[in-house]
């Protein structure tokens, strides 16, 4: 077990004013869309709380918690204008306190960032008419009244977090009101609050200014800000600077949280945050220089997702509190695997993004492999042992079966692994085989550590049937074979395509001329396309959805669109493949429409189906007659987290489930959120 490194850096405290916070790790601002009623009750508390007692020095809570009812939640946000806020802010920072971690919330109003469909429809409120093109509601441009009864919101809502007992609190200023303020970009307003430097700051200043006279001069008040928006028109480098300076000049503020870049595009967002396949640390240097040109404390998040990058930042000057937030949702315990010489053990945040992407579509945060977060209170992170030792078989050891055998083997079960393949990871490992997404094979890795470390004896290129399986006498057999591609989708040719997962696998070669026909808007049709129009190849994805990649959310679609717009590939929607039929050394491809379109044809070479997976499922129904259960799960028992009792045949020799995409095509968290729940109470 490696030791921790001796006076690490990233544990040494660092004190801010009177508080002392306990090492240099912080999560940065985030609203996960745990909110119920706009309040942080039990789930948002018991989330934070896990990661207090995983060591963090300072939780900053929320993300956009919002001041005015005229800034609507955008992504469920904590509602800061009421005044019920405070009990359960209390309830939450109390909590924390306990484990030693510090709390202060994120408090904004989000101008334009927001829609006038949400929340009491008021109109939205900015510096300008334009909209944003990331939320794309046209704005009112705000009146001396609006601005007047916004620095009293701000005030208003700072008070009531220091009622509840915060360590301090942190206005937005990227891409929300107050620097929309700021930003040339943004600006269009005449009179006292536009035009020169000293009017664009005027709100921000007056906000502080009265936040102060609330709070008294001891709370602690920062602010997140953009220093640089890095894009014509906007806020240069030496203006964002001049800003810190005025900010720290006015008395007003104790911290600065840099940003670099601009938010209103969900391409701009992803350089800010950038996602899996992309730099790590970024922005970390220009932050760096921003503390060192303002000499104030300053903190920092994107895409510091290890440890030494961390433990860098803080050694070599760059920052005061490193942000680790997706990191956090991740594994909420990095802290407290430092400490205890686990380091290696930490679950490694691998850039999915699927936590950030999902917000911004009205769902909750969910880690992509850690379906504990965000369920902390149903599904907690740590594994009871079982009561009984069983032995247990798992066929397939892609994301679902791994994890299947490294919750059996926490819970002390004796757990033999099945896999066809070399090597384990199943789709997961075709997945990561283009570059951008190699960091995906850390979902399998980490999986296949924990097993090494609990024993798990796996059997590689053991395509197991039924007497296989049985050989080994199992209590439980768990099913998690995966899926077959699928492209039978057509009415007539369908012998005459090749799947998105043949080109991927090097199964099939890319034609010259192809129709990419994505059935299934997912990252296969888009990986495929991009590995053949890498070649030189013409390429164009048809969907019949009305949105283009259906389910590769926003953030995590903006690397692929750059690779794809790079090699000029083409995309249609509405359009669907009817029938292939062959012509010469081409093929001919009759396209339809749901909605009546004439149908029309494309000459092509190639045409790539992806129409998602159909279930491996032989083995599961040549086991399920000699199951106790005949393969049911009970699923109020699932859901509520209580063993499973089903004995349809009670002469059965052993218990038998299936799970991740062996039942139906689904994704990496589904199919691991069925191991994790299935199997924490066998
Ligand atoms: C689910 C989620 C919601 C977020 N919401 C906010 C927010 O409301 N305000 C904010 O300043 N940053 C927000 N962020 C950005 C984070 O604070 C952080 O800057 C970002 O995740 C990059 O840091 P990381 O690479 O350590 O995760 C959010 C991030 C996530 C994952
Ligand atoms: S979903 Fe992906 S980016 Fe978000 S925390 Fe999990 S691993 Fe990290």
């Amino acid at each position: 077990m490696p030791s921790p490194v001796p006076n690490d850096p990233l544990l040494q405290p660092y004190r801010l004013k009177h508080l002392t916070l306990k090492n240099r790790l912080m999560i940065t601002a985030h609203e996960p869309a745990y909110a119920e009623d706009g309040m942080p009750k039990d789930a948002y508390r018991a989330y934070h709380v896990e990661r207090a007692k995983g060591g963090v020095a300072l939780t900053m809570t929320a993300g956009s918690a919002s001041v005015a009812r005229d800034s609507a939640p955008a992504f469920n946000n904590i509602l800061a204008w009421k005044d019920e806020v405070v009990g359960w802010m209390r309830m939450l920072a109390e909590e924390c306190h306990e484990h030693g971690a510090a709390v202060m919330i994120q408090l904004t109003h989000l101008g334009r960032r927001t829609r006038w469909d949400q929340g009491d429809w008021l109109p939205i409120v900015s510096s300008t008419h334009d909209r944003e093109p990331a939320h794309r509601a046209f704005p009112k441009k705000a009146e001396d009244w609006d601005i007047e009864r916004i620095v009293r919101d701000y005030a208003d809502a700072a008070e009531r977090m220091k009622a509840a007992g915060l360590d301090g609190i942190e206005l937005e200023a990227y891409g929300h009101l107050l620097d929309q303020f700021w930003s040339p970009a943004t600006n269009t307003l005449d009179g006292p609050h536009g035009g020169s430097l000293d009017n664009r700051m005027r709100l921000s200043l007056d906000v502080l200014a009265a936040i102060r006279e609330r709070v008294g001069p001891d709370f602690i008040v920062g602010i997140r800000l953009v220093a640089d928006e890095d894009m014509a028109g906007g806020l240069t480098k030496a203006e964002g600077l001049e800003i810190a300076q005025r900010l720290k000049v006015s008395g007003t503020i104790d911290f600065l949280n840099v940003i670099r870049g601009h938010i209103d595009t969900d391409a701009a967002l992803t350089d800010v945050i950038p996602v899996q396949g992309m730099r790590s640390a970024p922005h970390l240097d220009f932050a760096g220089e921003i503390r060192a040109a303002t000499r104030f404390p300053t903190f920092h998040a994107a895409k510091i997702q290890d440890v030494a990058t961390a433990r860098h930042a803080i050694a070599e000057g760059k920052l005061d509190m490193v942000g680790m937030t997706r990191a956090h949702i991740a594994d909420p315990h990095i802290v407290a695997k430092i400490l205890s010489g686990r380091e290696d053990r930490i679950r490694p945040c691998v850039g999915a993004n699927y936590c950030l992407d999902r917000i911004y579509q009205g769902g909750g945060a969910r880690c992509v492999h850690n379906p504990s977060t965000g369920r902390e209170l149903e599904q907690p992170h740590g594994i009871a042992p079982a009561g009984r030792k069983k032995r247990v078989v798992v066929i397939g050891a892609g994301p679902a079966g791994m994890e299947a055998a490294r919750v059996a083997a926490e819970r002390g079960h004796q757990v033999i692994v099945h896999e066809a393949a070399n090597d384990p990871g199943g789709q997961v490992r075709l997945s990561a085989q283009t570059p951008r997404r190699a960091e995906m094979m850390q979902v399998i890795d980490w999986r296949g550590a924990e097993c090494e470390r609990l024993g798990v004896s796996f059997r590689f290129n053991s395509f197991a049937d039924a007497e296989a399986v049985l050989a080994d006498r199992p209590d439980t057999v768990i099913v998690a074979t995966g899926g077959l591609p699928h492209t039978d989708v057509l009415e007539a040719g369908n012998e005459l395509v090749v799947s998105a997962w043949d080109i991927l696998s090097g199964d099939a070669r890319p034609g010259e001329t192809v129709l990419v026909y994505d059935d299934a808007g997912d990252y296969a049709a888009l990986q495929a396309a991009e590995k053949i129009a890498a070649t030189g190849a013409k390429v164009e994805i048809m969907t019949r959805d009305r949105v283009f990649a259906s389910e590769v959310m926003g953030m995590s679609l903006t690397p692929a669109m750059r690779a794809l717009q790079k090699y000029d590939v083409t995309f249609t929607v509405t359009w669907k493949l009817d029938a292939v039929t062959p012509d010469g050394n081409a093929l001919v491809a009759r396209v339809g429409s749901d909605y009546g379109g004439a149908a029309r044809e494309r000459r092509v070479d190639q045409v790539v189906v992806n129409a998602a997976t159909r279930p491996l499922d032989d083995l599961y129904f040549e086991l399920k007659p000699g199951s106790c259960n005949l393969g049911a799960v009970d699923y109020e028992a699932l859901i509520a987290g209580r063993p499973q009792a089903m004995r349809g045949n009670p002469d059965g020799a052993y218990a038998l489930y299936r799970i991740g995409d062996a039942v139906a095509a689904r994704n990496i968290h589904a199919a691991i959120y069925d191991a994790l729940r299935l199997v924490r109470t066998l």
